[in-house]
C-alpha cells in the first residue's frame, strides 16, 4: 500500500489536447464525476490535478476558483528565466500569478523534441521552486537504456543530475515515466515501478536528506488506466500516477482518481 503519510496525486498531463474551450468543459465534467462519486466511493484522499496547455489555464483557473473545485491544476512546463526576451518562453512567475500549484519539469516529450538536458532541467527546477511552484521532475529510461544500463540507473542519474544544485527542504514530485511505458499501451508492471521508485527515494535521500525523501512524492506514469492504478497504488513508494491518454476521457480519469475503489478489490 502506498505510504499513508504522502497525499497521493492523480495528475493528468493533457499534452497537447483541449482548447480552452474544451478544457471548461472537461473540468467541469470531472469536478461533476468526482462530487457524484464523493457520495459512494469518493476521490478523498486523493489530490487530483490536471496539466492543461498554456492557452487554457486562465480559462482553467476561473472556473476552479469561481466554483470552489474540489482540483488543482499547472503548466506542462517552465523557461528557466524569470522574464525577458524569450520569445515563446512562460515565466514560473505567470503560472505562480495564475495559481498554478505545479508544474511539469522535463517530461520525457520535452527532452526529446526540444533537447531539455539534465543541465538546463535543474535551472528549471530552480526556476519553479524560486517562485513558489511545486515541481514535477519527470525521469524515465528508454526501451535501449533499459537493456543497456537496467532499470532504474537511468532515471537515478537524471534525478541527480537535475536536483544536483538544489538545497534546503524543497516541494517536489518526482515522476517515474518509463518511455518505452508513454502511450504504448504497455505499462511497466507495479514491481517494476516500485524497484525504481524504491531507488529514486534512496538518491533523494542522498541528495537532500531523510525527510524530504519521506515526503517526496513519487507517482508513475505510463499507460495508465482505471484496470491498473490500484495495483501500482498498492506498492509503498508509488504515490500516484501521471496520466496522458485516459486523463483525455472523463470518466476514465474520474475512475482512476478514485482508485481506493479498486484498492482491495
Ligand atoms: P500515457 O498515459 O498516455 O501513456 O502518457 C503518460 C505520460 O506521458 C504522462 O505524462
Amino acid at each position: 500500500m502506498a505510504s499513508m503519510k504522502r497525499v497521493p496525486l492523480i495528475a493528468g498531463n493533457w499534452k497537447m489536447n483541449l482548447d480552452h474551450l474544451q478544457a471548461i468543459a472537461t473540468v467541469q465534467k470531472l469536478a461533476w464525476t468526482l462530487k457524484d462519486a464523493k457520495h459512494g466511493f469518493g476521490a478523498e484522499g486523493a489530490e487530483v490535478a490536471v496539466f492543461p496547455p498554456f492557452t487554457d489555464l486562465r480559462s482553467v483557473q476561473t472556473l476552479i476558483s469561481a466554483d470552489k473545485l474540489d482540483l488543482v491544476f499547472g503548466g506542462q512546463d517552465l523557461s528557466e528565466h524569470d522574464s525577458g526576451a524569450y520569445t515563446g518562453e512562460i515565466s514560473g512567475a505567470f503560472l505562480a500569478a495564475l495559481e498554478c500549484t505545479y508544474v511539469l519539469v522535463g517530461h520525457s516529450e520535452r527532452r526529446q523534441y526540444h533537447g531539455e538536458t539534465d543541465e538546463i532541467l535543474g535551472r528549471k527546477v530552480a526556476a519553479a521552486l524560486k517562485h513558489g511552484l511545486v515541481p514535477v521532475l519527470c525521469v524515465g529510461e528508454t526501451a535501449e537504456d533499459l537493456e543497456a544500463h537496467g532499470p532504474s540507473a537511468v532515471p537515478v542519474a537524471q534525478l541527480t543530475a537535475a536536483l544536483a544544485g538544489i538545497t534546503g527542504t524543497p516541494n517536489l514530485v518526482i515522476a517515474y515515466e518509463p518511455v518505452w511505458a508513454i502511450g504504448s499501451g504497455q505499462a511497466a508492471t507495479p514491481e517494476q515501478a516500485e524497484q525504481v521508485a524504491a531507488k529514486l527515494r534512496e538518491a533523494l535521500a542522498d541528495l537532500l536528506g531523510a525527510e524530504v525523501a519521506e515526503a517526496t512524492r513519487i507517482l508513475y506514469g505510463g499507460s495508465v488506466k482505471s484496470g491498473n492504478i490500484a495495483a501500482f497504488m498498492r506498492e509503498p513508494n508509488v504515490d500516484g500516477a501521471l496520466v496522458g491518454g485516459a486523463s483525455l476521457d472523463v470518466a476514465e480519469f474520474a475512475s482512476i482518481s478514485r482508485f481506493q475503489k479498486h484498492v482491495g478489490t
